[in-house]
């Protein structure tokens, strides 16, 4: 074997010339190879006579469509074999075949699709469709007449296990496909470097022995053998010993054309398909005639008018001489390559083989390996008829399979986060496959005919948190595992009612009595009462509270130190003369004001409303005595006659409820809300366990979130607030107060305010930061926030639930653990809900997952403050 390389150097590109590259693949090997004549009798195969090749039934490949057979007309003995069946795709707008090469991701493959109509549904119209591969389009595919063989070809390296290629139906006829072929393309020269190389021609000069692939060319490259204008034939007859360049057949080699006139260069025109196109060539030479000692022949390569090859390329004796783009040629409108004989030539020049690639870029990552395997394996276990189950389970939003729910990352495969197989007519046992959808948050198997045991694997998916078994014919009892993590609001779990009594004495299937969504009617009607009650109920206490305040009266001492106490005209010179109104609340105005160069808010009691002024006296006393970063800090207070009034630090950016609502045109991002989440949690957790005696907020809500100049939270409006003496144990027995719509449930029926009670009402304004709605829905779209996130969440999709305004920009992983950390805070048992301390290092994590999406997205959204944080994110918060 002899080895030949030399290189040329072009002036816009380099060129590498080669002759030989040493390959494993042998002659007539077909274990590289998939190829599938479409439409034949399922499990059915041949050899095709003319080329050897194998070819199987495509039943292993697709579950859709339809075998059909060209009109006997159009069978020519010409036609290749493959061509004669088909299968078509009249039902589906998306339909595919999936191919899972042992060679395995990372790899070049040959993929072609090849298609002929021989009017096989006798309707004599001609369809045009598009062809996918993977989630993203490949190629159109149109015909000029009944017997056109169309063809699309192209190399490619995927990334993932499974190629899907697919038919999608475009509203201009019944999309079909008649062979479909993979070959492991082990061959470096076809680089990969710019994307997938996508076929636009591939030509053999000379017409003396036809159209070579499979076994002339081992890789089973078509080369479509062409007579050229203004050219003629130049040939030998010699058989190579050996194979040189990208291993192009001698064969094909073996002929060339010369111009006519062998003073006239060879011009090779061509318009690319769409102007943009990008265009990668390989120009194949070898000498087919023997020289005499006087004779040299020598030529330099032009396209569009400019020098390609930077020196004379000499074809060579017996061997391939490749001269290739090694970058990506500029795209024009249309194209020419000139081949000129230079000047100490005595012969014209000639060329052999000619291929043309535009190149094709896929971006878009498919699903998950694992993730597709085993939904592929549910599949097949349940012989789900889906409809639109084909492909790739994530693919593009638009073609995601029904029932599931995926999240996409800009920067990796989307993963599958909810799988909704509700009254889907599944029998059998729970699939093993599924604790292999790790990610997977959401499980809804109810109301089929699955039976057997409730399989432990469920609660090692460690994310899932909303599984609903309901409506089955399950024996055996529940795994303890699901009822502890369901207990302690890690998991919504949902059983027939026979069932929930717990894990001992679980009833027979033939005893259990169909379900009822007991457990839902019993949300929504505790919910609209509690709504109702609560309402009542505030009304009452305020109506008491302002009756009781009318006799109350200020005490000096309540009010220890003096050192902050201003006058009522030194509040007149700081608000100058309540010049600017920054806010209104139920018990006064708050004013703008300076105290020095600093800037705060003046928060007045009116003098016609009284019942404010116990409030006043607790906000004050409370401010005085505690401080924390995400507290509002108080800068002083009136206390006059009649004038009481409190003076805060300026808070820049208003209430975190006007910025939700969109009262402030300004949108809060993903990361901004779950930054103030944790300030607020903060400011909580300190109130609660960094207080001694413990503080009770007991009025949390979005508009007691203060936002400032940065867009951090700081907590405010303490007036509710509730010291809980040690005697008293954890909780204190008190009147309820609050507000409507985040009011623990638990405290308003017994009266025992817990910190518990702040962690339900924090959950409330989670769900208002993730959502954008207000706890309490308006006018047409009535209904608690807790009932709304829940009733979406079991339709198996969290992404409906985000704020539309961010929904684009969001890391679903993030909404994920933000979502589960505020359905764990409105736990109805106040047991079940998390400490503060546990929401702030929840919300921590989820903002770390966040932050490495957006780093590797090259975003900065956070800024400073917040990367501060990443140091803390790691190991337990010091107590
Ligand atoms: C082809 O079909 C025969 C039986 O008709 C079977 O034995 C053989 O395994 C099949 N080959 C392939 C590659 O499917
Ligand atoms: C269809 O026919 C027209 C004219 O005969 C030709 O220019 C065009 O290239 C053909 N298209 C295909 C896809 O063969
Ligand atoms: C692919 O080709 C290279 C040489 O080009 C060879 O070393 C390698 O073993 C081949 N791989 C396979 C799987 O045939
Ligand atoms: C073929 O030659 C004729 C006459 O020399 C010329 O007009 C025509 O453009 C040539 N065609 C091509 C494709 O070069
Ligand atoms: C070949 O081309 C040259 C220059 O274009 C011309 O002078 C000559 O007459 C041509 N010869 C023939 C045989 O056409
Ligand atoms: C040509 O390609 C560009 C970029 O790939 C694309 O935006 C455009 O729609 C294409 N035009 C046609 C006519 O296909
Ligand atoms: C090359 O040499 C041959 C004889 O070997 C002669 O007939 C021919 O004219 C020569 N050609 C040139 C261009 O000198
Ligand atoms: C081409 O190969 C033949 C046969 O081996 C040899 O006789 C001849 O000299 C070679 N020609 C050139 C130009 O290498
Ligand atoms: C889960 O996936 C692994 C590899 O990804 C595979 O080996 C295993 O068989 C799968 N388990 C099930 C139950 O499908
Ligand atoms: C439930 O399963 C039992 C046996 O496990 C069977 O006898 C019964 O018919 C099943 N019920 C339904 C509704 O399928």
């Amino acid at each position: 074997m002899k080895l030949f390389t030399c290189c040329l150097s072009l002036s816009v590109l380099c060129l590498t010339l080669l002759a030989v590259e040493v390959d494993a693949q042998e002659q007539g090997d077909q274990s590289g190879f998939i190829s599938i004549d479409c439409g034949i009798p399922g499990n059915s195969n041949y050899t095709d006579k003319v080329t050897g090749i194998n070819y199987v039934s495509d039943s292993e490949f697709t579950d859709a469509g339809e075998s059909k057979t060209i009109l006997p007309i159009h069978r020519s003995s010409s036609l290749d074999q493959q061509f004669l069946t088909l299968r078509s795709f009249p039902q589906g707008t998306r339909n595919c075949y999936t191919l899972k090469p042992a060679q395995g991701p990372g790899n070049r493959y040959l993929i072609r699709a090849q298609f002929m109509y021989g009017n096989y549904d006798s309707k004599g119209v001609l369809p045009k469709f598009d062809l996918y591969l993977g989630v993203e389009k490949w190629d159109t595919i149109s015909f000029n007449k009944t017997t056109s063989e169309e063809l699309s070809e192209i190399i490619h390296v995927p990334t993932s296990e499974y190629i899907h290629v697919c038919l999608v139906n475009t509203g201009l006829g019944t999309p079909f496909i008649s062979s479909l072929e993979l070959r492991y393309f082990n061959n470096s020269r076809y680089t990969a470097e710019f994307g997938s190389l996508q076929l636009f021609a591939r030509l053999d000069f000379g017409e003396t022995f036809g159209n070579y692939r499979f076994k002339d060319d081992i890789y089973d490259r078509k080369w479509n053998s062409i007579k050229y204008i203004n050219s003629t034939l130049v040939y030998n007859f010699e058989t190579w010993t050996y194979i040189g360049g990208n291993k192009v057949p001698y064969k094909v080699m073996t002929t060339a054309i010369a111009p006519d006139n062998s003073s006239n260069p060879l011009k090779l025109p061509w318009t690319p398909a769409n102007a943009s196109d990008q265009f990668l060539i390989y120009m194949y030479f070898s000498e087919v005639q023997t020289l005499q000692p006087n004779q040299t022949r020598e030529f330099d390569i032009y396209l569009d008018g400019k020098p390609w090859s930077r020196r004379p390329v000499t074809p060579y004796n017996r061997s391939t001489v490749t001269v290739y783009s090694d970058a990506l040629e500029k795209p024009a409108a249309s194209h020419e390559l000139v081949i000129q004989k230079t000047k100490r030539s005595t012969l014209p020049p000639i060329l052999n083989a000619f291929e043309l690639f535009t190149v094709k870029k896929f971006l878009q990552f498919q699903t998950d390996d694992q993730d597709t395997a085993s939904m592929m394996d549910i599949k097949s276990v349940y012989k789900v008829q889906k409809g639109n189950w084909q492909g790739d389970p994530c693919a593009t939003r638009a073609y995601a399979w029904n029932g599931i729910g995926c999240i996409y990352n800009v920067s990796d495969k989307p993963r599958i986060t909810s799988l909704n197989l509700s009254a889907s007519g599944l029998n059998g046992k729970i699939a093993p496959s599924i604790s292999n959808l790790t990610m997977l948050r959401s499980l809804d198997l109810s109301d089929n005919n699955l039976s057997g045991d409730i399989p432990d694997f469920l609660s090692q998916l460690t994310l899932l948190r909303i599984l609903n078994l309901k409506g089955n014919n399950f024996t055996g009892s529940v795994p303890s595992s699901l009822l502890s993590k369901s207990k302690s609001g890690l998991l919504l779990l949902s059983l027939d009612s026979s069932q929930e009594g717990g894990d001992t004495n679980r009833c027979l299937s033939s005893s259990c009595k169909k379900s009822t969504n007991k457990s839902t009617i019993l949300i929504a009607v505790s919910i609209a009462s509690v709504l109702v009650l609560i309402l009542i109920a505030v009304i009452i206490i305020l109506w008491m509270r302002s009756y009781k305040m009318r006799q109350a009266y200020i005490k000096d001492d309540s009010l220890e130190t003096k050192k902050r106490q201003f006058t009522y005209s030194e509040i007149i010179s700081i608000t100058n003369n309540f010049e600017k109104i920054v806010g209104k609340g139920g018990f006064g105005t708050v004013y703008h004001g300076y105290v020095d160069d600093t800037q705060v808010a003046v928060k007045m009691l009116s003098a016609t409303s009284v019942q404010g002024y116990k409030e006043f006296q607790t906000e004050a006393k409370l401010l005085m005595s505690i401080h924390h970063k995400n507290l509002t800090t108080l800068v002083g207070y009136c206390n006059e006659e009649n004038k009481l009034g409190i003076i805060y630090e300026y808070i820049a950016n208003g209430d975190l409820e006007g910025h939700l609502s969109g009262r402030n045109p300004y949108v809060l991002s993903w990361e901004q809300r779950i930054l103030i989440a944790i300030d607020a949690a903060e400011g909580f957790e300190y109130l609660h366990h960094g207080c001694k005696p413990p503080i009770i907020h007991r009025d949390v809500k979005s508009t007691n979130i203060l936002l400032t100049e940065n867009f951090r939270g700081k907590l405010a409006d303490f007036g509710l607030s509730r010291v809980i003496p040690f005697e008293g144990g954890s909780h204190v027995t008190t009147v309820v107060a609050g507000t409507p719509g985040y009011l623990d449930p638990e405290y308003y029926r017994s009266n025992r305010l817990t910190e518990k009670s702040d962690v339900y009402s924090f959950g409330i304004v989670l769900m208002e930061i993730i959502t954008g709605r207000p706890a309490i829905g308006t006018s047409n779209d009535r209904g608690h926030i807790v009932e709304w996130v829940k009733s979406r969440l079991e339709e198996g999709d969290v992404e409906i639930i985000v704020d539309s305004r961010i929904r684009e920009n969001v890391d679903m992983n993030s909404v994920w653990r933000t979502v589960e950390i505020a359905l764990a805070c409105v736990s109805t048992a106040s047991d079940d809900r998390p400490t503060m301390d546990f929401v702030v290092s929840q919300l921590k994590e989820s903002l770390s997952n966040d932050l490495c999406r957006s780093e590797t997205r090259k975003k900065e959204l956070v800024g400073v403050q917040s990367l501060n944080l990443e140091s803390e994110v790691s190991g337990p918060q010091p107590r």
